[in-house]
């Protein structure tokens, strides 16, 4: 059976890609931020769901979460991410800020692989995917919300070189758009539901394959332009 951790399932995307996959009849591990959230997750309370708490910022506590893990991870999706900071222009930076946004979208999502790097070498078939946005896509010249551009964007230079590290150990790695999505960042006037994201995304989960790893896809399984 088809095991999947997710960060960032309190609510979002990462909470109905939860939902979704037990729906699908996987084991899903799920983390939240904090224990105090865990009640977030009353919907989700089956025997084929592990819940783990920590922040992606906090080293220590992805290695104590990861600990109490014992069996494979097949699927890891990095979902946990935040928007960045209310001034986020280039003429007007809030630079802490801005190195948060970098710890949680850009350090995090590695720092979380690093962790569960030996649950995904117990997998035949390994995948990582990051979710990431179109709005660091190099071919789009914005720049408004920066630091939120600059993470996505360099997360998707540290996925695209780890897919190159875990070729030769068989893991495949990718990250994706999961659309502009009706959840607390995307606002309501956003173009789809987390329902249709998190069923695009966990539809890609499962076409992910070695021969294409190291890609930037859309959540219908497009792909997309650096
Ligand atoms: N929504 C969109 O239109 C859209 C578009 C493109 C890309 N994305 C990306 O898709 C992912 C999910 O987005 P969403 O719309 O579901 O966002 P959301 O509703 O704002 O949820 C964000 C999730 O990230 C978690 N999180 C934030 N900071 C964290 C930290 N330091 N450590 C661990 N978890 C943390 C949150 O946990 P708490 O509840 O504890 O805060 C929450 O579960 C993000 O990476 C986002 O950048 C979204």
């Amino acid at each position: 059976m088809t095991t999947i951790l997710i960060t960032g399932v309190g609510r979002g995307i990462g909470h109905e890609m939860a939902r979704q996959a037990l729906d699908r009849g996987w084991n899903v591990i799920g983390s939240v931020r904090q224990a105090s959230h865990a009640d977030l997750l009353r919907d989700l309370a089956t025997e084929r769901f592990t819940p783990l708490v920590f922040d992606v910022r906090d080293g220590a506590a992805v290695e104590v979460a990861a600990a109490t893990i014992e069996g494979p991870v097949d699927i890891l999706v990095n979902c946990s991410g935040v928007i960045g900071p209310e001034r986020q222009s280039v003429l007007d930076m809030d630079y802490d800020g801005f190195a948060d946004t970098l710890a949680i979208n850009t350090v995090g999502p590695l720092r979380v692989v690093h962790a569960f790097l030996p649950h995904l070498k117990r997998s035949a078939n390994a995948r990582i995917l990051t979710l990431s946005s179109f709005m660091g896509s190099m071919s789009h010249a914005k720049s408004d919300r920066i630091a939120y551009r600059a993470s996505k964007a360099a997360v998707n230079k540290v996925m695209q070189g780890l897919a190159s590290e875990l070729r030769p150990q068989g893991i495949t790695v990718a990250t994706a758009h999961p659309g502009w999505v009706r959840t607390d960042m995307g606002g309501s006037f956003a173009d789809i539901s987390p329902e249709e994201s998190a069923a695009g995304v966990l539809d890609l989960c499962e076409k992910l394959e070695l021969s294409s790893t190291g890609h930037f896809w859309n959540w219908d399984g497009e792909r997309l332009a650096w």
